[in-house]
C-alpha cells in the first residue's frame, strides 16, 4: 500500500471538527512518564532522534535534570522540558495536559512508563503500597489515557505507548499484584487500540520480559530466579523495539526472538503449567519475615 493510502486509511473513521481548533498555536510534544530512567529514558533517546520535543515527567528534580542534560549532550539542540510530580497524585494527572498548554506545546503522543512492582508474598506487603502500584501502574495509566486520548482523536494525530510487560500474560505468584496490573494494561491497551482504530490515532503496548533496570532492586527482587534463568535485555534495545513498533503502527510488541517464541507459549500453556513455573522463577531466595514493609520499585 503507497503511503498515500495507508494515511488515508488510518484515518477512515476521522472526521475534522471544531474540537481541533482548541489547539491552535500549541506546538506538538512527546510526555514520557518515568522518563527520567529506564525504559522511559531510553525511549526519550528514540523519540528525540527523530527530531521530537520531550516533556519528560517523573518525581526526583536531580534525575530528570540529569537525564535531560544526557539527551542533549547525545542530541545537541534538542528540546527537553521537565517536570517534577508524583503520578500518585490525581490532581497532578488532572493539570498535565493544561500544563503543557501553559509551556505551548498539546501532548502529541504519550508515553506511560512510570510504573512500580512489588516483590514477596502478597499477604507481605501493606495495603497501602498495593494501592499505591493500582494508583500508578492501573488508575494512573488509565486517567492519562482517558484524558489525552480525546485530543488525539479530535486532532487524528498521536498516540499512546504504554510500557507494560510480558508479566501481563500470565499470573505471577509473589509478584502477584504487578503481574494483574500488568494484564489490565495489556487489556486496556488492546481494547483502546480497536477503539480508536481508523481515527488517525495509535496505541502501543510495549511488553518486554526482564530489563536491566533499577526496576528490580527498587522491589528487591535482585535475588530471584528470573533474573539469572531467563536473562535481562538492555533498555535500548527494549527502547529501540518499541518505538519501531509505534511508529509500524503496531499494537503489541514483545522485544526480541527468544521472548516472542516465550510469549506465545505462555497464551498456548494452561494455568496449571504456567503458574507453578512462575512462582519458582519469582520467589526470592530468602522470604523476610516482616510484613507491611514499606518498599516498592520507585
Ligand atoms: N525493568 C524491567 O524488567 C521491566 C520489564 C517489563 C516492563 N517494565 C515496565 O517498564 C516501566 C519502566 O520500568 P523501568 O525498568 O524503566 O523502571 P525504573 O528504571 O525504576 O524507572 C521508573 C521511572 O518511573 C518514575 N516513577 C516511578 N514512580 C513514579 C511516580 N509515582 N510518579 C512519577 N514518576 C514515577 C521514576 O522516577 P522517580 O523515581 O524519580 O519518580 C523513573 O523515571 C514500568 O512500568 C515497568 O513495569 C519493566
Amino acid at each position: 500500500m503507497s503511503k498515500e493510502w495507508r494515511n488515508r486509511w488510518r484515518h477512515r473513521h476521522w472526521q475534522p471538527g471544531p474540537e481541533q481548533n482548541r489547539y491552535n498555536g500549541l506546538e506538538p510534544i512527546v510526555c514520557i512518564t518515568g522518563g527520567s530512567d529506564g525504559i522511559g529514558l531510553a525511549l526519550a533517546h528514540e523519540f528525540v532522534a527523530e527530531g521530537r520535543a520531550l516533556l519528560l515527567v517523573a518525581r526526583d528534580p536531580s534525575r530528570l535534570e540529569l537525564a535531560a542534560r544526557e539527551i542533549t549532550r547525545r542530541k545537541p539542540g534538542a528540546l527537553i522540558l521537565t517536570h517534577y510530580i508524583d503520578l500518585l497524585n490525581p490532581e497532578n494527572r488532572r493539570v498535565l495536559e493544561a500544563h503543557a498548554a501553559s509551556l505551548g506545546y498539546y501532548i502529541d503522543v504519550l508515553v506511560n512508563s512510570a510504573g512500580s512492582g512489588l516483590s514477596g508474598p502478597f499477604i507481605s506487603h501493606s495495603t497501602h503500597n498495593i494501592r499505591d502500584l493500582i494508583e500508578l501502574n492501573i488508575t494512573g495509566v488509565t486517567d492519562l489515557c482517558r484524558r489525552l486520548l480525546p485530543g488525539m482523536v479530535a486532532r487524528g494525530r498521536g498516540g499512546i505507548l504504554n510500557v507494560s510487560s510480558m508479566a501481563g500474560l500470565v499470573p505471577g505468584p509473589h509478584q502477584a499484584a504487578y503481574y494483574a496490573s500488568k494484564a489490565y494494561m495489556n487489556s486496556l491497551g488492546a481494547a483502546l487500540a480497536n477503539e480508536v482504530s481508523g481515527k488517525g490515532v495509535r496505541i502501543t503496548t510495549l511488553a518486554p520480559g526482564a530489563v536491566d533496570t533499577q526496576f528490580h532492586e527498587r522491589m528487591e527482587a535482585e535475588g530471584s530466579r528470573y533474573l539469572r534463568f531467563l536473562g535481562v535485555q538492555s533498555p535500548d534495545v527494549v527502547a529501540k523495539a518499541g518505538y519501531a513498533g509505534f511508529q509500524r503502527w503496531q499494537r503489541f510488541v514483545v522485544p526480541g526472538l527468544v521472548h516472542k517464541i516465550n510469549a506465545f507459549a505462555l497464551h498456548l500453556l494452561p494455568n496449571c503449567i504456567t503458574v507453578p513455573m512462575m512462582a519458582f522463577l519469582l520467589q526470592r531466595p530468602t522470604i523476610q519475615p516482616h510484613l507491611d514493609k514499606d518498599k516498592t520499585a520507585r
